[in-house]
């Protein structure tokens, strides 16, 4: 493995925002660099960072990268992640061929069809939710009584786990993605596997309603998935399937509320609801570092990739290429956005991204109208939002109407 010392100069990744909407400043050199320079991780170890959306797409599709979490040079933004060295992860650690067979039994619930047939249950949800928090409230945090409960319980009733749960498999998710320290992480992963496995026992011996149990049952001509894998599989649908779509709710909402006007337009036409989500992906680009590393050296932009090398593809910086998009920095609801790379590329391309569309369209939409007077309920400075080696998005959000 390649291990070019980090120069003064040499940006550390990740690092945290300064505003919770904008890639963070000290990235700056980066941005300049584009489409490819370095960063130095939490390890000291020097990597690639892509930057410019053109080499982004080209790496992405190229089979010499892989995301095999076993690779003793796969690079590790943070020692909590580096723990998914010792632990297979279904579909986003695993290359094809696992990964494709993987990918396939998915598909289906995921198709938009099958999400365009969900939308009246995420609507359903949706309002009972808002009712709930305008019963209780005004103020609320909207983290708590509508981002993170709207997509915690669709995934549920996908999933066919009981949303009753919910408490626990939050809390342990925010522990794996950012606990105290990785003796914490590790324990919510055990809990949140003996969780998972006896659910998955249980639904054996008593078979429900929901993709984990057509999981578990398949049909005669199908291959068994082993408890194993059937563990990673839901968990990596749990944890996707809630605090990435919450995040984008919590931090949609706050820069909604931040750009008065684009908000008053998206409110005079719900035609642009589709691309303002588009937008909001693009300009939010919460999953900000898909790693990969070369088991080839690849000639790209001129240089050269080597075998072992660790390569971080900020989405934050290609989703604001000044070459792809015209005034990267600002919110506009009326530029072509659908190239963005919020939901990755390639094989591993976000297999919610239609779940997740549907889900920010309905509960953003549903949240302006009714609430038409939203507002923060404190200064915009003071509201705590997450730290640059997780999913990007708000602690809490204090809103009054
Ligand atoms: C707005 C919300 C979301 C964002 C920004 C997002 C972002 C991403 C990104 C960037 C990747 C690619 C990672 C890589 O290539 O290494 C990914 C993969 C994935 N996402 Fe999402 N995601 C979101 C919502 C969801 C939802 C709702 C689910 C529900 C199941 C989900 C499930 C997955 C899965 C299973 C993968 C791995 C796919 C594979 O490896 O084949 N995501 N997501």
């Amino acid at each position: 493995m390649t291990v070019t010392p980090p120069t003064p100069d040499t940006v550390a990744f990740p690092q945290d925002r300064t505003c919770p909407y904008h890639p963070p400043a000290s990235y700056d050199p980066l941005r300049s660099a584009r489409p490819l320079s370095h960063v130095s991780l939490f390890d000291g170890r020097t990597v690639w960072v892509v930057t410019g959306q053109s080499v982004a797409r080209d790496l992405l599709i190229d089979r010499r990268l892989s995301t095999d979490r076993g690779n003793r040079a796969f690079p590790m933004p943070t020692e909590r992640f580096a723990l998914s060295r010792k632990r297979r992860i279904a579909l986003l650690g695993v290359d094809d061929p696992e990964h494709n067979a993987q990918r396939r039994m998915l598909i289906p619930s995921f198709t938009l069809k099958r999400i365009t047939a969900l939308r009246p249950r995420i609507q359903e949800t949706v309002d009972r939710f808002l009712d709930a928090m305008v019963e209780q409230g005004p103020p609320a945090d909207l983290v708590s009584a509508f981002a993170l409960p709207v997509p915690s319980m669709v995934i549920c009733s996908l999933l066919g786990v009981p949303y009753a749960d919910h408490d626990f498999f939050e809390e342990q998710s925010r522990r794996l993605l950012r606990g105290p320290d990785v003796t914490d992480t590790e324990a919510a992963r055990e809990q949140l596997d003996a969780y998972l496995g006896s659910l998955i026992d249980r639904k054996r011996r008593e078979p429900g309603d929901g993709l984990l149990d057509e999981l578990i049952h398949r049909g005669p001509d199908e291959k068994e998935i082993d408890r194993e894998e059937l563990i990673s599989l839901a968990t990596i649908l749990l944890v996707a399937g809630h605090e990435t779509t919450a995040n984008m709710i919590s931090l949609g909402t706050f820069t909604l509320l931040r750009h008065p006007d684009r908000l008053e337009e998206l409110r005079s036409a719900d035609s642009l609801l589709p691309a303002a989500v588009e937008e909001l992906l693009r300009f939010l680009s919460i999953a900000d570092g898909i790693l990969r590393v070369a088991t080839e050296d690849i000639e790209v932009a001129g240089e050269t990739i080597r075998t072992d090398d660790g390569v971080v593809f900020s989405t934050s910086l290609i989703n604001r290429d000044a070459d792809s998009f015209t005034a990267p920095d600002s919110l506009d609801w009326h530029r072509p956005t659908r190239h963005h790379l919020a939901f990755g590329y390639g094989v591993h391309q976000c297999l919610g991204q239609n779940l997740a569309r549907a889900e920010m369209e309905i509960a953003l939409q549903s949240l302006f109208v009714r609430l038409p007077g939203l507002r923060l309920a404190a200064p915009a400075e003071e509201i705590p939002f997450k730290p640059g080696d997780t999913i990007q998005g708000m602690l809490e959000l204090p809103v009054t109407w």
